[in-house]
């Protein structure tokens, strides 16, 4: 049970103090009947709460994987590209959030929710939950560069980055790559020529932004593919396809914090 204005917010659809202006206008009807008590209790699963004849999400908590591709920005709207809400049906969009955000050319796990506190959890920065990135970056990366990353780095910020985790898959030449892979950055203008390309994994427990592009090109590298794959213990379901989502299991949202 909920408090219908506390019902309104979370659905999204004003704030608490607006949410009871509404009330009181008589604009919020509840189960065919204008409801005029911010107090009135609303069962989520089962009251039907109509604003303006659009019946209201139930205010309970949702929590969705999305795997999001490149080339949508994380933001609710934008005039000149796709956002990810555009992949969301309509039903499931409303009062849901993403949990943090990622470049418009980083691909992965991004976590949709309507629930404040569990977005806190995961994105405070106390919390130092960790986010896994899979990366190419042009560039090598030796033993010493490897030891800086990971020890912490100067992104121009007040203060060094965390530790963070630095796996490398291996070092290839971007002809070979494009001979494997079709993707389509790989046919840009500025990877004509050839040179090295780094592979790896790089695990950090804070958000700042463009936080993994910025920590490697601090040690010359320079990221052309980025994808995250990993937020605490849950990794993306890569059987979710790209441009897809799915609610996660109660297993999975343990899986999180673990
Ligand atoms: N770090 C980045 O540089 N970009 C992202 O999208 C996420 C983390």
């Amino acid at each position: 049970m909920i408090r219908l204005d506390k019902f309104l917010a979370q659905a999204d659809v004003a704030g608490r103090k607006k949410a009871r202006i509404l009330i009181a206008n008589g604009e919020i009807k509840v189960n065919g009947e204008v409801q005029l008590d911010p107090a009135a209790e609303i069962e989520e699963e089962k009251d039907l709460v109509v604003y303006q004849g659009r019946q209201l999400a139930s205010a309970k908590t949702v929590h969705y994987m999305f795997h999001k591709p490149s080339g949508c920005i994380t933001a609710k709207s934008d005039l000149q590209h796709k956002t990810v809400f555009e992949y969301f049906k309509e039903e499931d969009r409303c009062g849901v959030f993403p949990v943090g955000r990622l470049d418009k050319d980083t691909e992965g796990l991004l976590l949709f929710t309507n629930d404040g506190k569990f977005e806190h959890a995961l994105m405070h920065p106390t919390k130092h939950v960790d986010k896994t990135y899979y990366f190419w970056a042009l560039g090598c990366i030796d033993e010493e560069k490897h030891k800086i990353i990971e020890s912490g780095v100067d992104i121009g910020d007040e203060t060094l980055t965390l530790p963070a985790k630095l796996k490398i898959e291996g070092s290839y030449l971007l002809t070979d790559l494009k001979q494997q892979y079709s993707y389509d950055f790989l046919k840009r203008e500025q990877f004509k020529k050839d040179q090295m390309v780094t592979c790896g994994y790089l695990t950090i427990s804070e958000g700042r932004k463009h936080q993994v592009k910025r920590m490697l090109k601090s040690i010359g590298c320079f990221v052309i593919y980025l994808k995250r794959i990993q937020i605490g213990g849950l990794k993306l379901d890569e059987t979710l396809p790209v441009g897809e989502y799915r609610a996660l299991s109660e297993e999975e949202i343990k899986q999180l914090f673990e």
